[in-house]
C-alpha cells in the first residue's frame, strides 16, 4: 500500500476564511480523494496557527481572551471546510498539547545539536507578515506584501543557523529536482538560498502568546517557527516516531506562493537541524486575484466561500477554481468566467450528455442499458483522453484533468449528434452509440470524483453502478471498455441546471 500525506498551510485566525484559503483546500482535497480513489493510505491534514502577535492583537481589539478567540475562529474555518466538501483527516491547532510536546522536542533537537544560540536582535517586522524584512526586501520601509510601514523591533533572542544550512540545501535541490513543483517556484527558492541565507531570530521575549522554550521558558517560540513544525506534530513526531517516519517519506505540502521561503528555505534547513529528512514535495500555487490584486483579508476583497456556494453549489465552485487555473500560475476570480464555466462546461456538455443518454435509453430502448461495444467510439478514440486525465490528477495539473474530461464529454455529444440514436428506427441502431456514450459517462465520472464530488455520485447511480464499487480501484475502473448494460435506465434529473442571468 502506497502512502500519501498532504498539508495544507495553517491559516491565521485573525479573521475569517475567504475563496484564497478554500483554493488551497479543495486542490489539496481533490489531490487527498483522487488518492483515496486509487486505494492509497492518504493522511490529509489541515488547521490553525493559533499564536503569535497577529492573532493576540486582533483578540484584544475585539475584546476576547485569546483562547476564545481562537476557539471561535478555528470553528469559522472549520465551517467553511465543511460547506466546502472538504475532507481532511486531521485539524490540528497550534494551541493544543500535542503540538506544545512537539515544538519543544523539535527545538530541543536543534538545540543539542548546536544550531541555536543566543543574541540581540534589531530589525524592522511587519506584524501582519509575523516576519522581519531587510532594507533590501524593503527599501522604501514598508512591508512588500501588505505596503505599509515596518515597525523598529530590538530584543533579546535565540537565533537559528540558518545560514549553516546554504550548501546542504542547494545540494538537496541539485539532487531532487522535483522537490519543489512547478520548476519555476522551485527556481525562485534556489535563487534565495544562492543569494545567501541569514540567521533568524527564532523567540520572542516581547509576548507572552506561544509556546516556551524548553530551555529558557522567558523565551517563546517565533510562530513561524512554531506553525511549520505542526507537520511533524500532526505525524507523530513527539508520540509515535514510526507512524511519523512511514508518513513522512510521502509528505506533499500545498502552499500558496506568499510563504515560499518558509516553506522551501526554512523548513527544509529546520527539518535537517533537526536531524531529519526534508519534505518529499512542495507544491506551490499562485494567488487568487480579484481585479488584478490578491485576494486577502487585509483588501477587503475576500469573498466569502459559505455565500458562493450558497449561490451556485458546492461542486461548481470547486470545478471552477481547478479548472480555471493551473496549479502554480495566479489567476482571477470572477462570477462571469465561473458562470460561464458553469454553463457551458457543466449544464451545456457534463449534464447534457447525462440527460440525453438516460432519456433515449428510457423511450427507445425499454429503459435497459446498452452495453459498450466501441462500435460507434472505439476505445482507441477514448484511452489517450483517460491517461492524460490520470497524468494530471497524479502530476498536480488539475487544469489538464479536467480539460482531457471535456474533450471525452464532447466526443460523446459530437458521436450523438452524428448518430443521432433518438432518431433511429431500430433499437439495436440506438444501442451503439448509447452504449459507448455510457461507458464515456462512467468513465467522467470516476475522473471528476475528486472535483464534482455529488454529480460523479449522481452519474454513477444514474448509470447503474455503485459509487462505493469504484472507490479504492481507479485504476482498474478507467480500463476502456467495462461497461456492461443490462442496468435498468431512467431519464435523469438535470446535474447542473442552467443559470438564468449572468453577474448573480
Ligand atoms: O501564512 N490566493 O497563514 P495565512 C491563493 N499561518 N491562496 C491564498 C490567497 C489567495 N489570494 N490568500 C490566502 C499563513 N491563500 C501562515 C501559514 S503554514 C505552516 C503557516 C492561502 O492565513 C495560501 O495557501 O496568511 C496561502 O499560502 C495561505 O492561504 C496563507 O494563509
Ligand atoms: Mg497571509
Amino acid at each position: 500500500m502506497t502512502e500519501f500525506f498532504i498539508s495544507t498551510p495553517i491559516y491565521y485566525v485573525n479573521d475569517a476564511p475567504h475563496l484564497g484559503h478554500a483554493y488551497s483546500m479543495i486542490n489539496a482535497d481533490a489531490f487527498a480523494r483522487w488518492h483515496r480513489g486509487l486505494g492509497d493510505e492518504v493522511y490529509f491534514l489541515t488547521g490553525t496557527d493559533e499564536h503569535g502577535q497577529k492573532v493576540a492583537d486582533s483578540a484584544a481589539r475585539n475584546d476576547m481572551s485569546v483562547q476564545a478567540w481562537t476557539d471561535t475562529y478555528a470553528e469559522r474555518f472549520k465551517a467553511a471546510w465543511e460547506a466546502l466538501r472538504i475532507d481532511y483527516d486531521d485539524f490540528i491547532r497550534t494551541t493544543e498539547e500535542r503540538h506544545t510536546k512537539a515544538v519543544q522536542k523539535f527545538l530541543q533537537a536543534i538545540y543539542d545539536r548546536g544550531y541555536i544560540y543566543k543574541g540581540m536582535y534589531r530589525g524592522t517586522y511587519c506584524v501582519s507578515c509575523e516576519a522581519y524584512y531587510t532594507a533590501n526586501d524593503a527599501p522604501d520601509g514598508n512591508c512588500p506584501v501588505h505596503k505599509r510601514p515596518l515597525i523598529e523591533m530590538e530584543e533579546e533572542n535565540y537565533f537559528f543557523r540558518l545560514s549553516a544550512f546554504q550548501e546542504a540545501l542547494i545540494e538537496w535541490y541539485d539532487r531532487d529536482p522535483d522537490a519543489v513543483f512547478p520548476d519555476f517556484r522551485r527556481n525562485e527558492a534556489y535563487s534565495f538560498i544562492k543569494g545567501g541565507l541569514e540567521d533568524i531570530s527564532i523567540s520572542r521575549t516581547s509576548i507572552d502568546w506561544g509556546i516556551p522554550l524548553p530551555w529558557d521558558e522567558r523565551h517563546v517560540c517565533y510562530v513561524w517557527f512554531d506553525a511549520l513544525i505542526n507537520y511533524v506534530t500532526a505525524t507523530g513526531y513527539a508520540e509515535d516516531f514510526e507512524r511519523f517516519s512511514r508518513l513522512w517519506r510521502h509528505s506533499h505540502h500545498l502552499i500558496g506562493k506568499d510563504i515560499i521561503r518558509f516553506h522551501c528555505v526554512w523548513w527544509p534547513a529546520m527539518l535537517m537541524a533537526a536531524g531529519l529528512e526534508p519534505p518529499s514535495k512542495l507544491l506551490v500555487h499562485g494567488w487568487l486575484l480579484v481585479k488584478g490584486e490578491k485576494m486577502a483579508k487585509s483588501g477587503g476583497n475576500g469573498v466569502d466561500p459559505i455565500e458562493l456556494v450558497g449561490t451556485y453549489g458546492t461542486d461548481a465552485v470547486r470545478y471552477y477554481l481547478l479548472r480555471e487555473h493551473a496549479l502554480g500560475a495566479d489567476g482571477d476570480f470572477s462570477l462571469e468566467a465561473l458562470e460561464h464555466r458553469y454553463n457551458v462546461e457543466l449544464a451545456n456538455n457534463i449534464g447534457n450528455l447525462l440527460s440525453r443518454v438516460t432519456n433515449v435509453v428510457a423511450r427507445s430502448l425499454g429503459g435497459v442499458a446498452p452495453a459498450y461495444t466501441g462500435r460507434a467510439i472505439a476505445a482507441e478514440r477514448i484511452e489517450p483522453h483517460v491517461a492524460r486525465a490520470q497524468d494530471g490528477w497524479n502530476g498536480f495539473a488539475t487544469a489538464q484533468a479536467l480539460e482531457e474530461v471535456q474533450a471525452m464529454v464532447r466526443l460523446a455529444n459530437a458521436v450523438l449528434e452524428e448518430r443521432a440514436p433518438w432518431k433511429a428506427a431500430d433499437p439495436a441502431e440506438a444501442a451503439e452509440p448509447l452504449g459507448d456514450a455510457l461507458e464515456i459517462l462512467r468513465l467522467v465520472a470516476v475522473l471528476v470524483a475528486p472535483v464534482l464530488t455529488e454529480a460523479s455520485a449522481k452519474i454513477l447511480a444514474a448509470i447503474g453502478i455503485d459509487p462505493a464499487s469504484v472507490k479504492g480501484s481507479y485504476t482498474e475502473a478507467l480500463g476502456v471498455g467495462q461497461y456492461a448494460g443490462g442496468a435498468s435506465i431512467s431519464k435523469a434529473a438535470p446535474l447542473f441546471p442552467r443559470l438564468e442571468a449572468t453577474g448573480a
